[in-house]
């Protein structure tokens, strides 16, 4: 469908023209745009409303030119008509961009981001977000607000789950790999959707864990670990960014001038446009930071806020005209804006193409190929935690009798997880169900929920995800029910619990303070493992959690994450033995909450090798290490090689190791690469990661892992010298399959 513009705006008309706007560049198709727009309509492209409920408030403005994007507009119908409004009856026609949470699938639901890079393979994210795509697309989707790329070392803090963790070379790969699946190979190319890189910058590192509260991260650490997987990202070309809620150094994200422009725009090239995050900007008068809304505004703007994200209407249509007239803000800034935006819109083809295929959606989003990707990534994202005389896989025909157990066995809301609103739920399989496809008749599989857990304080997303509330069990309910859940393990052969937090415990808004299972889960899992019938955990989650009466009474926990639509079918593989578990952890375990933060890169001081003198009463290390996950087969590291013991900087040092599966089936390992420089300008961290690499290896195969260690990977930020180093020094390396590798080795860098 073209648009059909009035006739007295002709330049503009012919812009819109297909075949006439091909044959300039998008600067030019922008500038001539940019010659027409009033200032109200330049203003207006900076505003992006969410639209919550039937589309008449919007509607109106956007008729009236007010606004440029759109948020949580997900039926295609509706999509289509605000669309048409846009194109057809404002004076430009400048379409809408539909901006929309893609953060782990849109029908089809893949793990969740953690247990994404839990996967250690980048593909898993690649094709999950290529799918995601592609299902938003049809519906007229345009721009995803993901990948979040936090560093996270917190796990009271609930956005961990959206992240890839706490390191930032994993996080970095990721990184780049999401924005391949959502954007494909350039923006605007077929099947694929503008991405957003967020919370710009420093979100992870809430203080106390609690979530949008102030971070205070010293710029060695942004450095060196909060900002590479961003850096990564704009490398990979991400098309857009969003600025972040939380003050980061007394200066909120969303007005800080060195984040958005010294750093983003200036060092790292950035070329596309900065979106600040829901009422973030409104919200620099709650931060203390501007004077008033027209204050507000002027501050983000100035600090490199290209778009306002807004509940309502935005402070930029409330005090940007005002802030021009007095000289606050420049028309060559509001154009600059205007210009980043244009082009994204330009270059997803919206102009030649605004609507979508209303029909042709229900397709793609009902493929079956998509939830044969989801069903893989729910495979290849858990990661077996313990597995004491080899109780899993389940040997077949061993147990004819098996209670499920647990609050999150058969719930198909909690198996996707958070920040999933379009899902199929009713096709979502649960842990249950999985078990009951695959083992059939053959087993007698009977369940009891045997816990209730809930939030103490509700969550405001539970109005849009679905979530209906049970009444709460009275104590003596629970007491019941519980009773009932111990006396169906005593009649079965093995139970297998599903544990750990509703989708509502975990993402935004829901941070915890203690990380013990919630509810009655503990007594629950303690009674049914004093049956002394053999137990398998499944533990159902976002983040660490106090599982250390687990990990010395319960002999098999396999993390699942919240698994997605075809969770429940990948737990039964994996429990099965058709899939094999080869995910490891993207962040350190604590023993419990006490420890937090407690990340593997961390510096060495005083005493190392003295536990003691940490703690007196706790280990200090972390109950299962970063990088850390069991399979079914074993693997043997060997005959770890460097190419040379010497280099200068600027070389490379090749590093390669023997990875031989000593089991007796085929199974994935993932090879890990640690680095530790010994002395230089400042202290560095005992161990950091550099290389990795998910192989798939036979029983009695060997095969020779490669990696190269070089600038990219010897550069840190000094912060006793204030630039970035390669100095030389000696270089410890490390190789094997998690961050506690002990086959090591040395090279030096010479001047
Ligand atoms: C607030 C969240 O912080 C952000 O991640 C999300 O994309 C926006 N709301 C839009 O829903």
């Amino acid at each position: 469908m073209l648009p059909r513009p009035p006739l007295c705006c002709t330049l503009c008309f012919l812009i819109t023209l297909p075949s006439f706007a091909q044959s300039l560049s998008v600067d030019e198709r922008v500038t001539g745009l940019l010659k027409q727009m009033t200032l109200e309509e330049k203003i207006g492209q900076l505003s992006q409303l969410f639209m919550f409920g039937p589309p008449g408030p919007v509607e109106e403005a956007v008729t009236q030119g007010r606004v440029g994007s759109l948020l949580f507009v997900t039926d295609p119908k509706v999509i289509n008509h605000l669309q048409h409004v846009a194109v057809e009856k404002t004076r430009l026609h400048i379409p809408l961009i539909f901006g929309f949470d893609v953060i782990h699938g849109f029908r089809t639901i893949f793990p969740v981001p953690i247990a994404m890079a839990a996967s250690w393979d980048p593909d898993v994210a690649t094709r999950a977000q290529s799918v995601a795509a592609s299902e938003a697309g049809s519906v007229g989707i345009n721009w995803a607000f993901a990948p979040m790329l936090d560093i996270a070392r917190d796990p009271r803090w609930g956005r961990i789950v959206e992240g890839a963790g706490e390191d930032p070379y994993l996080g970095s790969a990721m990184a780049a790999a999401q924005v391949r699946g959502f954007q494909g190979n350039s923006i605007g190319a077929p099947g694929h959707i503008l991405s957003c890189m967020k919370h710009f910058a420093g979100y992870g590192a809430a203080e106390g864990g609690r979530d949008y509260d102030a971070s205070y991260i010293s710029e060695t650490q942004l450095r060196n670990v909060y900002l590479p997987p961003f850096h990564a990202a704009v490398e990979a070309g991400f098309g857009s960014a969003m600025s972040a809620y939380m003050d980061l150094n007394d200066v909120p994200a969303t007005g800080n001038r060195w984040l958005l422009r010294d750093v983003l725009r200036e060092e790292w090239n950035f070329k596309g446009f900065v979106v600040s995050d829901a009422d973030a900007v409104k919200s620099l008068k709650v931060h203390g930071y501007a004077k008033n809304l027209a204050d507000a505004a002027v501050l983000a703007l100035n600090a490199g806020v290209d778009m306002e994200m807004a509940i309502g209407k935005t402070a930029f249509s409330e005090g940007v005209a005002d802030a021009v007239k007095a000289g606050q803000v420049t028309l060559d800034q509001i154009e600059a804006a205007d210009r980043r935006i244009l082009e994204a819109k330009i270059r997803l083809g919206l102009f030649e193409h605004p609507y979508v295929d209303e029909a042709r959606s229900q397709q793609i989003l009902n493929a079956a190929e998509h939830r044969t990707e989801a069903l893989g990534a729910a495979e290849r994202s858990a990661v077996l935690l313990r597995n004491e005389g080899g109780l899993l896989p389940l040997q077949k025909g061993a147990y004819k009798k098996v209670a499920v157990i647990g609050p999150l066995a058969d719930s198909q809301l909690d198996t996707i997880g958070p920040w999933a609103f379009q899902q199929d739920l009713p096709e979502t399989i649960t842990v249950l169900a999985g078990l009951r496809r695959k083992f059939g008749t053959g087993v007698e599989l009977n369940y009891a929920q045997g816990a209730q857990i809930s939030r103490k304080f509700p969550s405001f997303f539970d109005d849009i995800t679905h979530f209906k509330p049970q009444p709460a069990w009275t104590p003596e309910t629970a007491r019941e029910e519980m009773e009932k859940a111990v006396a169906l393990a005593k009649k079965s052969d093995l139970a297998i619990l599903v544990l750990g937090e509703a989708q509502n415990m975990a993402g935004e808004a829901a941070s915890r303070e203690s990380l013990d299972l919630s509810g009655q889960q503990q007594q629950l899992l303690e009674a049914v493992v004093a049956t002394g019938k053999p137990v398998v955990l499944i533990l159902i989650n976002g983040r660490p959690l106090n599982i250390i009466w687990a990990s010395q009474h319960v002999p098999a926990i396999l993390e699942a994450w919240y698994p997605g639509t075809q969770g429940g079918n990948a737990v039964a593989n994996l429990v099965a033995g058709d899939a094999v578990p080869g995910g490891k952890l993207p962040i350190s375990w604590p023993r419990n909450v006490g420890q937090i933060p407690i990340n593997y890169a961390h510096n060495t001081t005083q005493a190392p090798e003295n536990q003691g003198k940490r703690y007196w009463d706790e280990e200090s290390t972390p109950l299962y290490p970063f990088g850390f996950g069991l399979s079914y087969s074993k693997f043997v590291f060997s005959n770890l090689k460097l190419n040379a013991a010497e280099i200068h900087p600027d070389q490379s040092v090749e590093v390669t190791a023997d990875v031989e599966n000593t089991g007796s089936v085929p199974a994935d390992e993932v090879a890990q690469v640690y680095i530790h420089q010994q002395y230089g300008s400042t202290s560095r961290p005992v161990r950091e990661l550099k290389g990795f690499q998910r192989i798939n290896v036979q029983p009695n195969e060997k095969k020779t892992v490669r990696f190269s260690l070089g600038k990219r990977e010897l550069t840190y930020w000094s912060t006793a010298k204030r630039e970035w180093v390669e100095e030389p020094s000696t270089f410890d390396v490390w190789l094997g399959g998690d961050s506690q590798a002990a086959l090591d080795s040395t090279f030096r860098v010479v001047p």
